[in-house]
């Protein structure tokens, strides 16, 4: 299954990398360009997320679940493919639920911040990747500059996770309540 893994990953890193450009093109940009990207993101982003969920189901047949958890690069490489196949499927419900509406006003920065959350996560499930291949590049040095080992499993400390769920009841709320005033 390695070959399998290492052949099936290449779609969602692909679509995903060009998924930030069309995000970027799409919301900045103007004209036909921008006309044409904000056309191409949902089926990209299907494609995509299908492409994710063959190299999530590849990619636990690798090793065995034993190896997976006990290696903390192969634990730390699970959490941010599942943080990958997050962001880019609320990009995904975004644009599907909003269309062309996505791209314009507040709700562009909502889509460009998301996009380039996504692009960092996806490059570093792929980074982590290729350090459990055995071809580490130099991107791991970055996050050891902003303080991540990524030898070591990633923690969050649990009052981050706290602010997190709190920042994410707030937005529910706040999106609730803007949709009722618009109606
Ligand atoms: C969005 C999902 C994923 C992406 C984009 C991804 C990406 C990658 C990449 C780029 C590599 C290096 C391949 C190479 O150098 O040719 C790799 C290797 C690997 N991935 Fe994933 N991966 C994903 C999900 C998973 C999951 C969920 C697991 C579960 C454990 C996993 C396990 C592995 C293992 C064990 C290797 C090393 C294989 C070896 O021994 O050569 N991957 N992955």
């Amino acid at each position: 299954m390695t070959g399998i893994h290492h052949m099936l990953v290449h779609f969602p890193v692909g679509f995903w990398a060009l998924a930030v450009l069309l995000v970027l093109v799409g919301a900045l940009g103007r004209g036909r360009p921008a006309e044409i990207a904000q056309a191409a993101l949902l089926p990209l982003l299907i494609l995509s997320l299908l492409g994710a969920l063959a190299a999530i189901v590849t990619g636990f047949l690798v090793w065995p679940w034993q190896a997976n958890l006990y290696s903390p690069l192969a634990r730390n490489h699970i959490l941010m493919s599942l943080w990958s196949l997050g962001v880019w499927a609320m990009v995904a419900v975004l644009v599907w639920h909003a269309g062309t509406a996505a791209f314009t006003g507040a709700r562009r920065w909502a889509l460009v911040f998301l996009a380039l959350l996504g692009g960092g996560l996806f490059a570093i499930t792929g980074t982590l990747g290729g350090h459990l291949a055995g071809a580490p590049t130099a991107f791991s040095k970055i996050l050891g500059a902003l303080g991540w080992n990524v030898y070591t499993t990633f923690y969050v400390p649990g009052w981050v996770l706290l602010v997190l769920v709190l920042i994410g009841l707030g937005c529910a709320v706040l999106g609730v309540r803007i949709g009722r005033k618009a109606a």
